[in-house]
């Protein structure tokens, strides 16, 4: 399955005075794996959010193939049918087991029972877990958690991973082999990955990086030109 092409226009996101995200445009194309850096509160999540439609912006048009995210009329099926979030921590549900977990947000796209459980069998072996489907989370060590969490967003067969920090709670062994995972399915599925990174080893792991500067978009300490961002 192709990726999803990413375009973000002026886009701006204020709570109160404070403008978060500050007229930022760029393109991601499908395939493309594009990291994103930036200080703690320079608007990484919130960017995120705003890509994957858990927010709306205050200005600026977000598209994802041919959806406009600003105006879904259905944005929970966009989310389920589009984009696969990982996020820091991986909220796994503690009183489900591992394919529990990966089968709770297929629950609401119409599949039967049994492809439900085809469908989360085939993504937990896919990350390394075929053999822990009924263990609990708190069986599981922090690199195998996020793994199953990074199986919950790939369930959905998603053209679009959003992942925010996915490594971030995790020691060096295990981001290592997020990362590697994480590569190898957006490699395997042609899928569009916007991660959003701390992580030194995040530019090693990217097509290109975009840099956040309390809610702009720069690029080796200047404003990048929003023609050129834009492309
Ligand atoms: N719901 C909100 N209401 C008010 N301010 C917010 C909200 N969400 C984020 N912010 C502010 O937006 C800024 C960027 O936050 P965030 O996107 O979480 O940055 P990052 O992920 O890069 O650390 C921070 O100053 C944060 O306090
Ligand atoms: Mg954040």
């Amino acid at each position: 399955m192709a990726g999803a092409r990413v375009s973000v226009e002026h886009l701006t996101r204020a709570f109160g005075q404070a403008t978060v995200i500050d007229d930022v445009s760029f393109t991601v194309e499908p395939g493309e794996t594009v990291g994103l850096t930036g200080a703690s509160g320079s608007g990484k999540t919130t960017l995120l959010q705003l890509i994957g439609s858990l927010d709306q912006p205050t200005h600026g048009t977000i598209k994802v193939d041919d959806f406009d995210v600003t105006h879904l009329r259905h944005p929970a099926r966009f989310r389920l049918e589009t984009v696969g979030f990982v996020f820091q921590l991986h909220h796994l549900l503690p009183e489900l087991n591992a394919q529990q977990n990966v089968e709770l947000p297929l629950l609401a796209a119409r599949l039967s029972r049994r492809e439900r459980a085809r469908r989360s069998q085939e993504v937990l072996g896919e990350v390394g877990l075929g053999d822990r489907l009924k263990a609990q989370p708190a069986d599981l060590s922090g690199g195998e958690r996020q793994r199953v969490a990074i199986a919950r967003a790939l369930a959905g067969r998603p053209k679009l991973i959003l992942a925010d920090e996915p490594t971030g709670a995790l020691d060096s062994r295990s981001s290592e082999h997020v990362w590697t995972l994480l590569a190898g399915v957006v490699a395997e599925h042609g899928t569009t990955m916007i991660v959003a990174s701390h992580d030194p080893a995040l530019a090693d792991r990217t097509n290109r990086t975009l840099n956040l500067v309390d809610g702009r978009l720069v690029a080796n300490g200047e404003r990048l030109d929003v023609r050129e961002a834009v492309q």
